[in-house]
């Protein structure tokens, strides 16, 4: 296998913030008056701030402007911004030290595509704002996943060719994402419903997987 990138989503991946996600959409849903909960929850994994709030407003029974559409997003947003504020760098998974360590000491570059508007708030919190080759997200993205264009735009960062990287995600969109830029792809943390995680795969392996 001739792979030269990893390329990393990070919520649910690095970091676990399904939580804080649901808990500022449950918050929004319910001064809205409008069910939600935690199996609708998970269709928002990969899925932009914008797209997200169209699933949650399927059980709305009003319609919404443009206008009123995009004050429930930053409302959320906002809220969402308040419960990661706390986030340290204990709050990244088990086994992704080891494996992106294991990685850059391996001359393979790493790199985040990720949906979310607030990586860069993230990797802060975490601790990584300088750690990865390159960093692309829903700051610099039209098309959210299972559109590959920020995997793309990751790998043109590193400018390597996209048959030479691999995807690391947490959400079937990302999946689908990565297979359609032309990537490998390795599922985790309940991605196709499986339950391989990066702490049960011993960094060593992907490491050698890649360069069998
Ligand atoms: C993805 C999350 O990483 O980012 C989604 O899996 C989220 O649940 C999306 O909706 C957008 O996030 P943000 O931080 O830009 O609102
Ligand atoms: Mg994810």
């Amino acid at each position: 296998m001739n792979i030269k990138a990893v390329i990393f989503d990070l919520d649910g991946v690095i970091v676990s913030t399904d939580e804080c996600h649901y808990l500022a959409w449950k918050k929004i849903a319910d001064e809205e008056g409008i069910y939600f909960d935690r199996e609708i929850n998970n269709r928002l994994r990969g899925v932009s701030r914008m797209e997200s709030l169209e699933i949650v407003l399927e059980r709305a029974n009003k319609e919404y402007s443009q206008e009123e559409k995009l004050a429930l997003a930053e409302q959320k947003n906002n809220c969402y911004r308040e419960y990661i504020k706390s986030m340290t760098p204990d709050d990244i998974l088990p086994g992704v030290m080891a494996t992106l360590e294991k990685l850059k000491s391996s001359g393979i570059k790493i790199a985040i595509g990720s949906s979310s508007k607030n990586t860069p708030v993230i990797l802060k919190q975490i601790g990584l704002e300088n750690y990865f080759d390159a960093v692309s997200d829903g700051n610099n993205i039209k098309n959210s996943k299972p559109d590959p264009e920020v995997f793309v735009k990751a790998a043109d960062m590193l400018g390597i060719a996209y048959n030479e990287c691999m995807v690391v995600e947490d959400a079937d969109a990302g999946i689908q994402a990565g297979k359609s830029g032309g990537m490998l792809t390795l599922a985790v943390n309940g991605a196709n419903g499986g339950d391989l995680s990066l702490e049960n795969l011993a960094c060593g392996d992907l490491v050698e997987i890649i360069q069998a």
